[in-house]
Formats: structure tokens, sequence, C-alpha cells
């Protein structure tokens, strides 16, 4: 498993998403109340970005079609078959890390090297 450090706590809106670019992929950071939450960027659906879309209460719209996800579980609420892929994040003082399972995403990173101290 590799760990990444992508973004510093601060950078992330509370109620809201940050997106991280790791590798060639988008993850979309959200904190929800005080959680962190880290998920594909990309919609399931026709893949939009999911970030962009309203956020409340857990539940991001994507703002294409309006399908809704809950980004604790990954599980789209109105389509049960369809879901986002999710990641491991957690933090580390001021640092966000996501652990990869070695299934795609990104190269192993220095945290210096993505502006981070
Ligand atoms: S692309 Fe997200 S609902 Fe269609």
């Amino acid at each position: 498993m590799k760990t990444v450090a992508v973004a510093r706590i601060d950078q992330i809106p509370d109620e809201g998403a940050l997106v991280v670019n790791v590798g060639e992929e988008e993850v979309a950071l959200f904190k929800c109340s005080g959680e962190l939450h880290a998920v594909d960027n990309v919609c399931p659906h026709r893949g939009g970005p999911l970030a962009e879309g309203e956020f409340n209460d857990g539940i991001v719209s994507c703002p294409w079609h309006a399908w809704t996800f809950d980004v604790r579980s990954g599980l789209c609420t109105i389509n049960p078959a369809a879901r986002v892929r999710k990641f491991k994040v957690e933090v580390q003082g001021e640092r966000v890390l996501l652990h990869l399972d070695g299934e795609g995403v990104g190269e192993e990173a220095n945290p210096d090297d993505q502006g981070l101290d």
C-alpha cells in the first residue's frame, strides 16, 4: 500500500470539497462534520466532476445529471447498483494522507514535492 500526502487540512473547506490529483486521477476530498472522506472525483454515471456538485450532510449531487452519492460509503443513493470508489484518508498533524491500494492511482510521493511541510 502506498501513502501519499495530498493536501493540508486547512485547504479543505468545512462541509465542502477539494480536488487533488494523484497520478492520472482526480480524488475529491470532502469534509463532513469534521471528518474527511476521499472518493474518485469522476461520477460513475457519465464522468461528471463530483466535487463541483452540491454537498449537504455527506451527500454530493453530481452537477451533470444529479445522481447523489453518500461520500461516507461511496454508495449512490438513487441507484443501488452504482457506487463511487473510496480511498482511505488520514490526517497527520496538518497533512492529509491518502492510502492507496496499489490498484491504480499514483506514484509514491514525497510530501515536499506536494508543497507540504
Ligand atoms: S455524470 Fe454524474 S449523474 Fe450523470
